[in-house]
């Protein structure tokens, strides 16, 4: 009556398939996306220098806020000055300023993007920046 052959094969298969997410998961856990940080620009600096407009972790959370707040003092206010926290001056431009140290987009913004399927729009008018092909 049983086909007890076809009942293991079919158990395996379950089994098989039931695991398969966890076998990709540890996969996934390594993939995290890792924004380089050695473009020429960049490496120029200082090593006590290294660093961006504003601290890493702010720039980590709030980057999409502050390249708003550009935009919005640059074309509204007219202003073209941004003063740090540190005191530091810088244009505030997104191509000029940020993609002058972030030459590479692919690799620093994307990079992290593509990771939480974000597709900011900004390409659409502003230039990215000329990238060497690896
Ligand atoms: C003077 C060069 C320079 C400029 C200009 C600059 N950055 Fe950065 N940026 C850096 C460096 C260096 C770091 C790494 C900082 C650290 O490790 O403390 C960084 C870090 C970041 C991070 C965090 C990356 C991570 O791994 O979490 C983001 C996001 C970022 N920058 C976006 C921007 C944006 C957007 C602009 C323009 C508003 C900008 N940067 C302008 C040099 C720059
Ligand atoms: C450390 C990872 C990381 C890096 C590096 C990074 N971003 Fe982002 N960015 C994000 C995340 C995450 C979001 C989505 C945030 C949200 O939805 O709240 C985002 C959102 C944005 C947005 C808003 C898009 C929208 O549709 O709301 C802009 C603009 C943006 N990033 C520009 C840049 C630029 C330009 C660079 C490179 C200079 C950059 N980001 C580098 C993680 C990163
Ligand atoms: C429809 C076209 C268009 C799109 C899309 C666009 N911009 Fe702009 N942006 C402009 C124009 C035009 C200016 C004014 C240029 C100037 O005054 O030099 C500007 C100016 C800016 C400025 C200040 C000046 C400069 O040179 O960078 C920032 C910062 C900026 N945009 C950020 C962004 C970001 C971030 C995005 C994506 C979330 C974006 N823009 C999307 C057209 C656009």
């Amino acid at each position: 009556m049983y086909n007890g052959g076809k009942i293991i094969i079919g158990l395996i298969i379950f089994v098989g398939l039931i695991a398969l997410p966890f076998v990709f998961s540890g996969k996934g856990a390594s993939a995290k996306p890792e924004p380089k940080l050695d473009t020429p620009e960049i490496l120029k600096l200082p090593e006590t220098e290294r660093k961006c407009v504003e601290s890493k972790e702010y720039m980590k959370r709030e980057h999409m806020k502050l390249l708003n707040e550009w935009r919005d003092w640059v074309v509204r206010d007219g202003l073209t000055i941004y003063t740090s926290s540190s005191g530091k001056q810088y244009t505030m431009s997104l191509q000029n300023t940020c993609m002058k140290c972030h030459s590479n987009k692919t690799k620093f913004c994307d990079e992290c993007h593509n990771y939480t399927a974000v597709k900011p729009y900004c390409w659409d008018c502003h230039i990215k920046p000329k990238e060497k092909e690896l």
